[in-house]
């Protein structure tokens, strides 16, 4: 019954909203008119299976732009019903296509600028210039709960494919005569792994590789770890005009750079 009574109550403000536009098309200028275009409004409808039952495919979609947007955050695994859809997500083309527009419009800003000797350009590493989507294919795309052991493993084998578009950003960059620094949450005791694996993926040269001191960091959030390594590099004298990576953590805190470039990920939560 109170369904009815809303679905009513909607009808009539739908009427409501078509027949104010309506009289704001009247109104409108007499060019529009000269064309005769009506436009035809639709209403706002969610969709819902039978009995109003969610759709995965839409509420998996809402929780993802949640993510993005740092509204949904301190989430340990992705939720069990969005396995499929984040898998084919990933997989896909819209995550391609997702992280093809942020390289895009980070070297849309970037080749605005003036470069020095001391301009540099942070990039996180996992999920931001090296892919570990082979390993997260094999867990549940972020469904399981995060095992260190095993991704550890993972990570030692130094077989980690380059994202296609973040490299495109990279060598970018570099023609442009900026220096680059990853930082990125990986040990101390991963930098020669870290090393060999980036130049397999493409990644040639950089200005620093920053690993993690893990006994310097212990209990520090990613966000007090990275800021305080920008920290010093700034100290150096470098200018950090852009920086780029897939969780807020990297791109939050101090000496965040003039800009920041958020990549996908709704695999995992680091904060
Ligand atoms: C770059 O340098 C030139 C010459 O010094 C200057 O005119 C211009 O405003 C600078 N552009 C930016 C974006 O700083
Ligand atoms: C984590 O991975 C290791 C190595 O693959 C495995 O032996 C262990 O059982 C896993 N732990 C959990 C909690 O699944
Ligand atoms: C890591 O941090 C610890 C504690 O701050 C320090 O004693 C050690 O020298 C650091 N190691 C390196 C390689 O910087
Ligand atoms: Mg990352």
């Amino acid at each position: 019954m109170q369904k009815l009574v809303v679905v009513k109550k909607m009808k009539v403000l739908v009427f409501f909203v078509a027949i104010v536009l309506a009289a704001w098309h009247c109104h409108g200028s007499d060019h529009d008119h000269d064309h005769g275009h009506t436009y035809q409004i639709f209403p706002l409808r969610m969709k819902t299976g039978h009995g109003g039952h969610y759709i995965p495919e839409v509420s998996c979609q809402s929780w993802r732009l949640g993510v993005e947007a740092h509204n949904v955050i301190d989430w340990k695994t992705v939720p069990q019903d969005c396995e499929g859809y984040i898998g084919n997500y990933m997989l896909g083309e819209q995550y391609r296509s997702d992280s093809k527009i942020v390289n895009q419009q980070a070297y849309f800003y970037a080749k605005t600028l003036n470069i020095t000797a001391k301009t540099a350009w942070v990039f996180d590493i996992d999920e931001t210039t090296l892919s570990n989507l082979p390993y997260y294919a094999d867990h549940g795309f972020g469904v399981e709960l995060y095992n260190e052991t095993s991704f550890n493993k993972w990570v030692d084998l130094g077989e980690a494919p380059a994202l296609p578009e973040s490299l495109k950003l990279y060598k970018k960059l570099l023609s442009l005569g900026i220096k680059i620094v990853f930082i990125t949450g990986r040990p101390l005791d991963q930098k020669a792994v870290t090393a060999t694996n980036l130049k397999l993926a493409g990644y040639h040269t950089w200005e620093k590789l920053i690993t993690k001191n893990t006994s310097e960091y212990h209990g520090k959030t990613a966000v007090t770890y990275k800021s305080t390594e920008r920290k010093k590099l700034e100290e150096k004298g470098y200018k950090i005009i852009g920086n780029i990576g897939d969780q807020w953590s990297d791109l939050l805190g101090t000496n965040t750079g003039d800009r920041t470039f958020k990549l996908p990920d709704p695999m995992y939560y680091i904060s």
